[in-house]
């Protein structure tokens, strides 16, 4: 059902990568680290197993892998790229920025980048600047990377938060829509900075630099009331999903897949419940990477286009929700995605 109100798409996803870490952290392993078992990290959680970045690699390694992904697949290369934005709630450094850093690894020109911070967020809040930068004719041709090594952050001493975490990163590259009914319909974000205590990383910026003392009293790890955040987050994934559609001039019956942010399996039952939505519409990942900030989306869709799930026409949500708080949906009826070797027939 599409409104006579809604706009046609600005801008389109041409192109999509992923990567994944070889080294996988199970549920075993987590046991001989911690008092916890795989029986209630699976009941809790969902996740089974995520993927750990190797010593040497930072957030900008696993981003321009996903990065260069996407360009192939969109047929582009770096020198077409107009803008660079990268969210991550783990950069390499506080500055420069990870966008910097894959603007040069991959030798882009000397185009606008920059990172977004939007916690697990992130990828819809920098899909909604990059699509802003097309409308406003400052760019044609966008890569959005989603890209995070949780580990870095993760204290491994904290049963309550080491069960959730894996690295990954996922990238799209956006381009002016040139069909009047594909591409992105909507974008809607939200924040709400009342819950700003619930998640965060205390130490390491201004408000409490890094010393001996943050050290020892273990600051510099994401701290996390997680009950307060999965309540927090059932609300926010619906009310995203919701205005999204809306403004799409659709509503939960159009939905062809939802993909949400992978934080905990029971949050997104919970939400799908809610918008009364057929298990099967919805895709999940948090098995094999659990939660992976703002990589978790992207990476799904990847996933998803993998498995033969993004067929042309069909209407996807995308939904997060992070520390901020923030939250966000983004509805794409897609083109036709390009097939790379070894993807299943669509
Ligand atoms: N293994 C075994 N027991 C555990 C573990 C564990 N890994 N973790 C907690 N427990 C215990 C607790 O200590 C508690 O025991 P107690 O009753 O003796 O005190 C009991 O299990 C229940 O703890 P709860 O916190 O109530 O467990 P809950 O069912 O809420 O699950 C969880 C915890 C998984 C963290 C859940 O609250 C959650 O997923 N919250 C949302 C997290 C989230 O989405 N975070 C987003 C982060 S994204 C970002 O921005 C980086």
């Amino acid at each position: 059902m599409q409104a006579s109100t809604v706009r046609s798409p600005i801008a389109t996803i041409t192109g999509l990568g992923s990567y994944l870490p070889a080294r996988k952290l199970t549920n075993g392993d987590l046991e001989a680290m911690v008092d916890t078992s795989d029986e209630w990290i699976v009941e809790r959680t969902g996740i089974h197993e995520r993927r750990l970045a190797a010593p040497e690699q930072a957030t900008s390694d696993l981003a321009v892998e996903a990065a260069s992904l996407a360009l192939a697949d969109a047929g582009v290369t770096a020198g077409d790229l107009d803008l660079i934005i990268v969210a991550t709630a783990t950069p390499d450094h506080l500055f420069p920025s990870t966008a910097c850093l894959v603007q040069k690894a991959l030798g882009a020109r000397q185009i606008p980048a920059m990172d977004v911070s939007a916690a697990c967020t992130g990828f819809i809040y920098a899909l909604a600047v990059a699509e802003g930068a097309i409308a406003a004719g400052r760019a044609e041709t966008v890569l959005v990377v989603g890209a995070e090594t949780l580990s870095r952050i993760t204290d491994y001493q904290d049963r309550k938060t080491c069960v959730l975490f894996g690295d990954g990163a996922g990238a799209v590259v956006v381009r002016r829509a040139s069909s009047p009914d594909h591409g992105i319909l909507s974008v809607f974000l939200g924040a709400d900075g009342a819950g700003a205590d619930i998640l965060k990383l205390p130490a390491g910026g201004s408000r409490l630099p890094a010393s001996t003392g943050t050290v020892s009293e273990r600051l510099h790890f994401i701290h996390m009331d997680g009950q307060e955040v999965f309540k927090f987050a059932v609300g926010a994934m619906i009310r995203s999903v919701r205005e999204s559609l809306k403004s799409a001039g659709l509503t939960p019956s159009g939905i062809d897949l939802l993909v949400p942010h992978q934080a905990n399996a029971r949050i997104v039952d919970a939400a799908v419940r809610l918008l009364r939505l057929p298990g099967g519409k919805v895709f999940h990942t948090i098995e094999d990477y659990g939660n992976m900030s703002s990589a978790s989306v992207p990476v799904s869709l990847d996933a998803a286009r993998r498995q033969g799930r993004l067929v042309r026409g069909a209407v996807t949500v995308m939904v997060a929700f992070g520390a901020g708080m923030t939250y966000g949906g983004a509805v794409v009826r897609w083109d036709a995605p390009r097939q790379r070797q070894g993807d299943q027939e669509i």
